[in-house]
């Protein structure tokens, strides 16, 4: 008798799971993200106890065929890519096959979906060892409903380590957050325990947009920033920083996009630390929220399980770019000066072509892109940089 035996599906789920499903907010993240690659623009959010008991997340998207179903729910199974070639170049938020697996073996999972807009949708749930998948009619809208149960509740090593309802809700909502902020044309509604936390639609205008930062970083944010705006080759950067004197004791109001995915990179970090240099205190920490649009193909996603890392292709440029921004913007300001008072074409750069009135530096004369430039669009849909996507709706 060998003593090598394969591991039965729900326990290689459960080691996958190690890595992408610390807490309820990591659950929060996955599904969400499944939804906005599913080309939803409303989302409902439904938590309660800070999502160990029940994760309830709805979707408008292109929703799940019946016979797709099963696949969903397991491992190595993804509509997103087929090939290294869609890897190099992805576009999708997800991409590893593995969520949905993951979560279905440490908790009571399952979806509730449409694909199409007659006929009533069926409702999926896997269960035992094998985690077999039983699927029977059920009613629902086109879209999908992903309900999670329970979270930890057969990894009990795992639930031990949950922090307080408080604290766990915390990183939930911080999810919510960034991901209201990457995706502005997207509605969010996030309940807990039954009461309304973040109800934010979707934010066309430029007004709207400033509108949902605020209600996101809170009003003083906004107030005690600069927009900015600026393009290199390929390379497009907007967003707003906070100005020197909103300086903070903890690194908390920093959000970076690359491309619509939320990113902490050192290069970034780097490049915004030595603009700062001579305006901080030492130990405060700038606020910032800025996103950066890149040729896909110039970036490499496929660093970390939870893709909260990437590796750039040309890291010097998108350093240069980061750093010469901010530091000129910052070397504008006069002691005393509010964002009022600076000149926002001084803070543009080459102007940015604001498609659909969406520019973020909104005074700067709207022109065409600089010269030699190219900036593909933002993967996922449309961030606050501008250029709605193409058509979404499919199975992608
Ligand atoms: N909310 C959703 N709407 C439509 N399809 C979904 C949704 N959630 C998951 N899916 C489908 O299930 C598949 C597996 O999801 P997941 O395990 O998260 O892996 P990945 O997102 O990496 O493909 C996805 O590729 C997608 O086809
Ligand atoms: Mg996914």
């Amino acid at each position: 008798m060998g003593l090598i035996h394969r591991l039965s599906p729900r326990l290689a789920n459960q080691i996958a799971a190690g890595e992408v499903v610390e807490r309820p907010a990591s659950v929060v993240k996955e599904l969400l993200e499944n939804a906005l690659d599913a080309g939803a623009d409303r989302l409902e959010i439904e938590i309660e106890g800070a999502g160990s008991r029940l994760i309830r997340i709805r979707d408008n998207g292109c929703g799940i065929g019946a016979e797709d179903l099963p696949l969903a729910l397991a491992r190595h199974a993804t509509s997103k890519i087929d090939s290294l070639d869609d890897l190099e170049a992805v576009r999708t938020l997800g991409f590893r096959g593995e969520a949905l697996a993951s979560i279905g073996s440490v908790s009571r999972l399952s979806i509730t979906s449409n694909d199409s807009d007659e006929g009533p949708g069926h409702r999926a749930a896997s269960e035992g060892r094998d985690q077999a998948v039983t699927v029977t009619p059920a009613p629902h809208p086109r879209g999908t409903t992903v309900e999670v149960r329970d979270l930890f509740f057969n990894t009990p090593a795992r639930r031990k380590f949950l922090r307080t309802e408080k604290t766990e809700f915390g990183h939930l909502e911080e999810v919510v957050k960034r991901l209201a902020l990457a995706r502005f044309d997207v509605a969010f509604d996030l309940r807990h325990n039954g009461r309304s936390v973040h109800r934010l639609r979707p934010a066309d205008t430029e007004a709207e947009q400033r509108r949902r930062v605020a209600s996101v970083c809170g009003p003083a944010f906004l107030e005690q920033s600069l927009p900015l705006s600026r393009e290199a080759p390929g390379l497009r950067l907007a967003g707003w920083i906070g100005l020197p004197t909103f300086s903070r004791s903890q690194a908390d109001l920093q959000y970076f996009f690359v491309n619509g995915r939320i990113v902490r990179d050192k290069v970034v970090a780097h490049a915004v630390r030595q603009a700062y240099r001579d305006v901080l205190y030492h130990g405060r920490h700038p606020a910032y929220l800025l996103y950066l649009e890149v040729d896909p193909a110039q970036v490499d996603v496929n660093v970390h399980p939870t893709k909260h890392e990437v590796r750039f292709r040309e890291s010097r440029a998108v350093h240069n770019l980061i750093y010469g921004t901010l530091h000129r913007a910052l070397a504008e300001l006069r002691p005393g000066d509010s964002p009022a008072a600076v000149p926002a074409a001084a803070l543009a750069g080459e102007p940015v072509p604001a498609q659909g009135g969406l520019g973020l530096a909104g005074a700067a004369a709207p022109a065409g892109p600089a010269p030699g430039s190219r900036v593909p669009p933002a993967p996922g849909g449309r961030g606050p940089l501008g250029p709605p996507l193409g058509p979404q709706g499919t199975r992608n």
